[in-house]
């Protein structure tokens, strides 16, 4: 049973708003011709707060305060994404933080298409299980599991 091998994983994918606003239905393109299966999508204007918790481990880091900004100034869209070994090939997809390195390393992911700036990059994903279990119950049950 291949499922052994390969379980079907969730992560948390947030389309950010300045993509949102742009490229939405290319990058929902994307993500379906790569064969994740959308378990449930919602459109979500995070508070400050929200986006405070959301990066709390880049608390007191340089660009924290411009990372809340950014991510707070309009709607975004939020999506559980399932498939086998979804944490890791959503990363793979999205490519590295930096745009400018995305190109280089990866000119098909989305980031080397989509991102402005390292800040402004277009797309999350969790970086792990662990991170994409709490960010799910974060922002679609409103769980804070700490
Ligand atoms: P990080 O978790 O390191 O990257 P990723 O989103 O690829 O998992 O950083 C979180 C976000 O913080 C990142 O998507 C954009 C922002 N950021 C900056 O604005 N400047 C930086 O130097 C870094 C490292 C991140």
């Amino acid at each position: 049973d291949l499922e052994f091998f390969f379980p079907v994983e969730q992560t948390l994918a947030v389309i950010k708003p300045d993509a949102y606003k742009e490229h939405k239905d290319d990058i929902l393109s994307y993500i379906k011709e790569a064969g994740f299966s959308i378990s449930q999508m919602k459109e979500t204007v995070l508070t400050k707060e929200m986006a405070e918790g959301f990066y709390k481990d880049h608390r007191g880091k340089h660009f924290f305060d411009e990372l809340v900004q950014y991510m707070s100034q309009g709607p975004s869209m939020m999506m559980i994404l399932s498939k086998e070994n979804a944490v890791q090939e959503w990363r793979d997809m999205m490519g590295p933080t930096d745009p400018e390195l995305a190109k280089q390393s990866n000119p098909s992911s989305l980031r080397a298409q989509f991102a402005k700036s390292i800040l402004e990059n277009a797309i999350h994903g969790s970086s792990n299980v662990e991170h994409a279990k709490k960010n799910i119950n974060l922002i679609f049950e409103n769980i804070n599991l700490e």
